[in-house]
């Protein structure tokens, strides 16, 4: 199988240099490699600000890495010639969060859903009316919303009307960045099972971001578990749900897990700083398996066996609680 997409040892790192204070350098993503296979789904996990957005957008070419490499089906992205440049960015589309900001308002449905194609000025009226008509059908919205306006729909419509834009050139990846967090629990299933069914017919590839394991799970094949701009687990998805080894995949797993923010890092300790970070492993202060060596060594991810890569020092001592309630098996995402 080949890969749509593979990132090689992506740094990233933002400089702040302000009139009076220091400059400062903050180091947001770490050493990431990951590779996603054609029509297969990465799951990105990660409590908020581990670095999931920021690693989307280097993939959506918002930014540059400060080091390491990006290749589309084999090439690197820095040396596509112009045509397979542009093909790239048709190729690569995204869902965000929140489906109230990121529709245009002044803009009706059929505009919105439209554009993408008119902007590569290679489809006449006709051409573009069909595959609107088509695509709406594909994710369930009546026709005659064409003439209506983003206000005077449902969260859930909503996002419909989104995967509707991102899907109309059908795209090789998608990015899904937390598109089921902002809705209501009864409509998230709606979306999530909408997905899988594109998924399965067109061989779309998924790369898709959220806090909850559980919603991961249901769509993905792999799994990347990010902490403080690493990759601190990656591998199969059975692996990492079923025969997780970092004590952060269980932390998220375990059932009074990171649901309550707040509450979750009063009991275990802070995400650390960005801007002073610590030594040895990120997860340290928070893990309560920590060694003196997790607290002085920072841990590098390794393959455990069969592509499961880790980055603990305890990851083939300890034992921990691996909680499956998602049967991935089932065709329909339950909540
Ligand atoms: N331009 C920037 N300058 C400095 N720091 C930044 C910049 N952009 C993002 N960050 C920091 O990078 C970290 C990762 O942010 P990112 O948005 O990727 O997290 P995330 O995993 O997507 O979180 P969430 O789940 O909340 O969406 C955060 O600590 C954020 O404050
Ligand atoms: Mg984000």
């Amino acid at each position: 199988m080949s890969n749509v997409i593979e990132l090689k040892n992506v740094d990233k790192s933002y400089t702040n240099s302000g009139f009076l204070k220091k400059t400062t350098c903050a180091h947001i993503l770490k050493n990431i490699s990951l590779q996603v296979e054609k029509g297969t789904t990465l799951g990105l996990v990660g409590e908020s600000g581990s670095g999931k957005t920021t690693t989307t957008r280097m993939i959506l070419r918002q930014e540059k890495p400060t080091n390491g490499e990006l290749f589309y089906e084999g090439k690197n992205v820095e040396e596509l010639t112009k045509e397979v440049e542009e093909e790239y960015r048709n190729n690569v589309q995204v869902v965000f969060q929140n489906p109230y900001s990121s529709l245009n308002p002044k803009m009706r449905v059929g505009e919105i859903i439209a554009e993408p194609l008119v902007i590569t000025g290679k489809y006449n009226k006709e051409e573009i009316k069909k595959r609107v008509r088509s695509i709406m059908e594909k994710v369930g919205l009546a026709q005659d919303y064409v003439e209506r306006f983003p206000s005077e729909f449902s969260g859930g419509q909503r996002q419909r009307i989104a995967i509707a834009r991102a899907l109309i050139q059908n795209p090789q990846l998608v990015i899904l960045d937390e598109p089921v967090s902002a809705l209501d629990v009864s409509v998230r299933g709606q979306i999530m099972n909408l997905l899988k069914r594109v998924q399965e017919k067109n061989k779309t590839t998924y790369i898709f971001i959220s806090h909850d394991i559980a919603t991961v799970g249901f769509l993905s094949d792999t799994i990347a578990v990010m902490y403080f701009g690493t990759i601190v687990e990656y591998g199969k998805t059975e692996d990492i749900l079923e025969n997780l080894r970092h004590p952060y995949t269980e932390m998220l797993i375990s059932s009074d897990s990171v649901r309550n923010l707040s509450e979750a890092e009063e009991e275990s300790g802070e995400i650390p700083s960005h801007y002073d970070e610590p030594k040895g492993c990120p997860f340290a202060g928070r893990c309560k398996y920590a060694t003196d060596e997790c607290r002085n060594v920072t841990p590098q991810l390794k393959d455990i066996g069969d592509g499961h890569k880790v980055a603990c020092h305890n990851a083939e001592s300890i034992t921990l609680k691996s909680v499956v309630k998602i049967n991935r098996r089932k065709p329909e995402y339950q909540i």
